[in-house]
């Protein structure tokens, strides 16, 4: 059974979308303070396991359900999920699965991308700053700045709306003249702006201390000081892999669903990988900390989250030629999480098109209307609370962006080795696949090893949510501070009413095509 749906026009194209996918604000904004954070070198050898064990194999899982799923007509998890337990399972259990699955994606791609796209309209808001000179009065710390321009509306909505209406004019157009189009022209110029920016990096020599330069900031980052290499490193480590790689969102599998029956995945699939982890741990790795540090020395690494929009801009303004570097290194950012949002913005659009026959252009301007609603408490917060603590955003975030994900991993995983099973999921794999998949590997990875680390993952992920107060009517990050305990429980109300219209939509989705003919369990797929 092969459904009519719109395909990628070229290979390059689909490697540049997928790895557009893949690279976004996680690659250039949160990889560089996790490192900086979680032991500089120590850091990378729990990434590099993660990305081993969990990120690689899942990615392979997720572009052999996407494409599985696209031959029957879906481009979303709940279905996917269904169709792939359906055999063993049977009709009603494989339902259940399903919804669940859809539930959770669907929450991610509506929640996580109503705060991305807003994060999207800084960078973009920045990048005029940058080079129209709004950051440069020293007459106000960068920190004061970035905290009136996240409550000035005129700033940060307006950049903010016109990233969704750039987002909902390119999908609106499809997949091979939306989607692969704008990645054709933004992922090139990312790496060249990427590049421009290493070089410039790297060349700075000593301009303020004798003791900070680019390659002294390199070596503070890599090297490993073993001595903070924790359990929670190994947390964020593996947090990161899930949130730069994409993986567990929904959005790989459908990006994959647009894919011919017979193209390559093994091949395709590394190299989106390769892309993006060069992407992250050169160019993310080798310009935001060299920059800060040959200028503010350690500190300056250590500012966290606001590395990028506090600590940079400071460095900008005493840069020569800062402007123009400034307005580089924010349209990286720009591009990079425009090409991400634009995959979360269209997997809500396939809900639309597949489960309730909604047009393209229609549907891009309903999801247009959903984002806005959507994230404007989030938007509101620091305009109405007079502060920058952002506690809407970071409750929807600790939940929806950092553990939700780590659960749809969990069940891709069981699905593909358990219940699809070794035979379907290699032919799947690696039919019109350069390189092949071997059994063995199959039955050690997603049967065993993946699974197990991903729950070994949760479990931990749990307990230390539990430490940190994150379960509590008022979670830690709020404490003492009331004024914002509403804009807590609103993220709370919010995530409930998303998770139940998720669950309700995949699984009325999953009636409506195949409830009259129910597969039997145990039934041939
Ligand atoms: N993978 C995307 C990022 O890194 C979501 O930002």
């Amino acid at each position: 059974m092969t459904e009519n749906r719109e395909n990628w026009g070229t290979k390059v194209g689909l490697i540049l979308a997928m790895a557009g996918n893949a690279i976004g604000l996680g690659n250039f904004w949160r990889f560089p303070y996790q490192v900086a954070k979680n032991g500089g070198g120590a850091f990378m050898l729990p990434y590099f396991a993660a990305l081993l064990i969990i990120g690689i194999p899942l990615m392979y899982v997720e572009w052999m359900q996407g494409r599985y799923g696209g031959k029957y007509g879906h481009g979303t998890t709940g279905a996917m999920i269904y169709l792939e337990s359906r055999g063993k399972l049977g009709h009603s259990s494989a339902a259940i699965i399903g919804a669940i699955a859809g539930m959770l994606t669907f929450s991610v791609t509506v929640l996580v991308n109503a705060y991305y796209t807003q994060i999207i309209g800084w960078t973009l808001g920045y990048s005029y700053m940058s080079l129209t000179g709004g950051y440069m009065n020293a007459a106000k710390s960068t920190g004061e700045i970035f905290v009136s321009y996240i409550q000035n509306p005129a700033m940060s909505i307006t950049f903010w709306v016109i990233s969704l209406g750039l987002l909902a004019f390119a999908l609106s157009r499809g997949i091979q003249k939306g989607i692969e189009a704008w990645a054709k022209v933004m992922m090139p110029v990312l790496y060249v702006f990427g590049f421009i920016l290493i070089i410039r990096a790297l060349t700075l020599g000593s301009p303020v201390n004798p003791d900070w330069s680019p390659i002294k900031g390199l070596d503070y980052l890599w090297s490993p000081k073993w001595s903070e290499l924790k359990w929670e490193s190994a947390l964020a480590a593996a947090g990161q892999i899930f949130f730069t790689l994409s993986v567990g969102m929904g959005i790989v599998s459908n990006y994959a669903s647009y894919l011919k029956p017979d193209d390559d995945i093994v091949l395709s699939a590394t190299s989106m990988i390769f892309l993006n982890e060069f992407a992250e741990v050169i160019l993310g790795g080798t310009i935001a900390i060299p920059i800060a540090f040959t200028f503010l020395g350690p500190e300056g690494i250590n500012s966290g989250v606001g590395l990028s929009f506090i600590a940079l801009p400071n460095v900008f303004r005493m840069m020569p030629a800062g402007q123009i570097f400034g307005g580089l290194w924010f349209l990286v950012l720009f591009f990079a999480g425009f090409t991400s949002a634009i995959a979360m913005y269209n997997y809500l659009i396939a809900i639309l098109e597949e489960d309730l026959n909604v047009p393209r252009k229609v549907g891009a301007l309903v999801i247009f209307g959903l984002y806005i609603l959507v994230g404007l408490p989030s938007a509101l917060e620091p305009i109405v609370t007079k502060t920058a603590e952002l506690a809407f955003l970071t409750e929807l975030d600790n939940w929806v962006g950092s553990y939700f994900l780590v659960v749809v991993g969990l069940i891709e995983a069981l699905v593909a080795g358990w219940l699809f099973g070794e035979k379907n999921a290699l032919e799947e794999i690696n039919r019109g696949s350069y390189w092949k998949v071997s059994s063995g590997l199959f039955n050690l990875m997603i049967k065993f090893l993946t699974p197990l680390s991903i729950a070994i993952l949760l479990i931990f992920s749990t307990k230390s949510y539990i430490q940190n107060g994150y379960l509590k009517w008022v979670p830690s990050f709020v404490e003492g501070m009331p004024e914002l305990l509403p804009w807590v429980q609103g993220a709370r109300m919010l995530m409930l009413v998303i998770l139940v219209m998720g669950f309700a939509e995949a699984y009325y989705a999953i009636q409506k095509k195949y409830g009259s003919a129910q597969t039997q369990k145990g039934a041939k797929i």
